[in-house]
């Protein structure tokens, strides 16, 4: 099957020896009857934490994090701690947790199983994982490679405890001067830092300093506004009038941008900080199993499951600031976009973008 992948676009200004998966172009499966559609689906308002299992977590996580960690409590959910001067959109929970691992298993999917494409060397040793979230990338990157280090960074303590020996977590936040050394890192690893980030350059270029010369570093970011290419999604949909209403506003309101793609930070950050050897693959994630193609109608699936697991993560703050604290009309877009989100009848999809560059030898 991977004959017939091949990235959207690519751009690149050096070779490399591992070339990532190619993708098919996404053609949609013709008059697939919505199985999902035609049940009754009816709207439950806890349904983004309905496992009894869910919620014990997700209480005793409360107590803990009020009393010790002093997170923020936005309706019932915890997002970071006040300490960080920064304000970044989901929460910290369990509910979010599970999206987190969730998008981990699709991008490695797009992926091919793979868990990067920079070609680092296999006798890399020190490895730095900034905005780690569940900590699932750098888990799995420490089992892969047992000789490597690895460190993941977040503003919340929201990672397991049990971890393969070589992996260990930290809170720092990346906005500020970062605490390593110079030219200390063989790679590293910066994912679905869309909205967090209010200056690519400084970022990038911070990453550039602490990875060591001939060192690696590689941008993975979505950016979320939801399209298609066929017309499938009316203009008054839920996707567009809640959802991508929302994306577009809130970076605006909170000086981060949700549009890494549109204004190419990545790639123009790597080109300004001196890397060499940049390489940039474009892919589409799809919303749903709509594809014909079977890889990309799992990754679909994925991509779907991830947002319906926590839609109100997703949009809780983003609601509250562009639309004012409480603002009605809520729940009804949350129930509609459910609606939608199973409807396979609309061919969404969102733009997903790898860079990766070389620190050079001198
Ligand atoms: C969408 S999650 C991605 C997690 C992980 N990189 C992955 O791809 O699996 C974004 C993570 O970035 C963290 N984050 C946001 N702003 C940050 C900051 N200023 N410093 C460190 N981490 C940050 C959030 O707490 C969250 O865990």
């Amino acid at each position: 099957m991977t004959d017939s992948w091949r990235p959207t676009s690519a751009r690149s200004s050096g070779s490399s020896p591992l070339k990532p998966p190619e993708q098919a172009e996404l053609v949609a499966e013709p008059d697939l009857e919505d199985e999902l559609e035609s049940q009754e689906y009816q709207y439950d308002d806890d349904r983004d934490r309905d496992s009894a299992l869910g919620s014990d977590i997700e209480s005793s996580a409360n107590s803990i994090a009020s009393s010790i960690l002093e997170y923020r409590i936005i309706q019932g959910r915890t997002y970071h701690s006040d300490r960080h001067n920064v304000n970044y959109f989901t929460p910290n929970d369990e509910q979010q947790v599970q999206s987190i691992d969730i998008t981990h298993h699709y991008l490695t999917l797009l992926l091919e199983d793979r868990l990067f494409i920079a070609p680092i060397p296999n006798h890399v040793q020190s490895v730095l994982d900034i905005g780690t979230g569940s900590g699932i990338w750098s888990i799995d990157f420490a089992e892969q490679y047992p000789n490597a280090q690895v460190i993941g960074t977040d503003l919340s303590p929201m990672q397991p405890m049990w971890v393969p020996p070589n992996v260990r977590f930290e809170l720092e936040d990346c906005t500020q001067p970062w605490s390593w050394g110079d030219d200390s890192f063989d790679f590293v690893h910066l994912r679905y830092l869309f909205g967090a980030i209010p200056d690519w350059n400084e970022f990038i270029r911070q990453a550039y300093r602490v990875t060591r010369p001939g060192g690696w570093v590689q941008s993975c970011e979505t950016e979320v506004i939801i399209q298609c290419d066929d017309g499938s999604i009316p203009p008054d949909s839920a996707l567009k009038t809640f959802w991508n209403k929302l994306y577009d506003e809130i970076g605006g309101k909170i000086g981060t941008s949700f549009k890494p793609l549109t204004h190419n930070f990545q790639e123009s950050a790597f080109r300004a900080a001196g890397f060499r050897d940049i390489e940039v693959y474009d892919y589409k994630l799809p919303i749903g199993g709509w594809p014909t193609d079977h890889r990309m109608s799992e990754v679909g699936q994925y991509v779907q499951l991830t947002l319906l697991n926590d839609l109100e993560g997703y949009t809780l703050m983003p609601w509250n600031t562009v639309m004012g604290d409480n603002a009605p009309g809520y729940k009804e877009n949350l129930s509609q976009m459910r609606r939608e989100l199973h409807n396979r009848r609309l061919h969404g999809y969102m733009r997903t973008r790898y860079v990766y560059g070389q620190k050079p030898e001198s």
